[in-house]
């Protein structure tokens, strides 16, 4: 029988058993963890320590409590003090030549620096297939404020000479008043009017009070990802067992990306994501994808990425170039204007 310590939750003295993590602890004194953001719950997206949308205070200091182990004595407070600080993991602030999904297609062709990114770690779901999963699963490394990492960024806007500032991950908008509080200060950081915040996202909990937030703060460009048409198809490329929650994820992504476009289409930059491979999506759902989105505006900037082997998946084939050519001319056959297509070769812009 393993040994028990005592700690204290919320003024509470508890008994919990050894070893385990303040998130587990907290589970089992009846504490509500969550997978979605709720009101009265833990919100624990990620579980590998890098969004710190888990954060506690423990002994005053804020802590993941997904990562962090009990020990006998430990003060634990769930409700942060008014004004705390949040934090996150944020790795790679550097100058990127390619660009998100969020990134006008007509930069894409550029030579040089398009744009400074960083990536935040952690992510709520689990695509076997991750493209960025080195950053994404690191849930080790500097947990940055949010002033901290707006003073990177600016400093790395500054030092590759490019105007546009993306944060990707992982998922960026896990801890949502970190991710809005850093777009305020890189706002305030950078006043100038060439400035553009770009925030790359699975748009997964990106409900529309979220966005008006994150719009207020100052982003500029977005890039929400619609990972299917069917809650089936996004279980399977998100590793999302849990159906109901598979819904609630793609229906918010689906309805944040029309929020957007309906509401800010003038204000904000808005490029959709498109995952493509075969084996983890039909040709067909691609189409239907497309009709859907012409319903909501044919202008808007459609971005397929062409997923290759990688993390868990790397018996997948990378598609060809001729398979992506077919991708773009189903979309643009249901009437999409700027259908992009990612490739071996570099993108397939608007017009083939
Ligand atoms: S859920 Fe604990 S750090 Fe993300």
């Amino acid at each position: 029988m393993s040994k028990e310590v005592s700690i204290e939750v919320d003024g509470k003295g508890v008994k919990v058993q050894d070893g385990i993590t303040i998130k587990k602890a907290l589970e089992m004194t009846g504490y509500k963890v969550a997978k979605y953001p709720e009101k009265g719950s833990l919100f624990a997206p990620c579980e590998i320590g890098g969004c710190w949308s888990c954060a506690v205070e423990v002994d005053k200091e804020l802590k993941p409590a997904c990562v962090t182990f009990v020990k006998d004595g430990l003060r634990i407070g769930t409700s942060l003090p008014e004004g705390h600080v949040p934090k996150r993991i944020v790795h790679s602030f550097s100058g990127h030549t390619v660009g998100g999904v969020g990134t006008p297609w007509w930069l894409k062709g550029s030579h040089g620096y398009i744009e400074a990114a960083c990536f935040a770690a952690g992510c709520n779901l689990c695509c076997p297939q991750c493209q960025n999963w080195e950053t994404t699963y690191r849930g080790k490394g500097k947990a940055f404020t949010p002033k901290e990492a707006a003073e990177t960024m600016t400093s790395t806007r500054s030092e590759f000479g490019v105007d546009r500032m993306a944060i990707s991950g992982g998922e960026s908008t896990l801890n949502r008043r970190w991710l809005v509080e850093y777009v305020r200060e890189l706002k305030g950081l950078n006043p100038d009017p060439d400035a553009r915040i770009h925030v790359d996202t699975n748009a997964s909990i990106l409900t529309r009070d979220y966005i008006d937030e994150l719009v207020d703060a100052g982003m500029a460009d977005i890039g929400p990802d619609l990972k299917g048409y069917y809650p089936e198809t996004f279980m399977r490329i998100a590793a999302i067992e849990d159906k109901g929650l598979a819904e609630r994820y793609l229906n918010t992504a689906w309805d944040a990306a029309k929020y957007l476009i309906d509401r800010y289409k003038d204000r904000v930059f808005i490029g959709i994501g498109i995952p493509y491979n075969k084996e983890l999506i039909s040709v067909h759902e691609i189409g239907l994808i497309g009709e859907r989105l012409y319903e909501i505006d044919p202008e808007v900037q459609v971005c397929v990425l062409d997923y290759r082997p990688e993390f868990k998946r790397l018996d997948l084939v990378k598609p060809g170039y001729e398979e992506m050519v077919e991708i773009h001319k189903i979309l643009k056959g249901k009437g999409l204007k700027a259908v992009i297509c990612q490739t071996q070769h570099g993108h397939i812009g608007p017009e083939l």
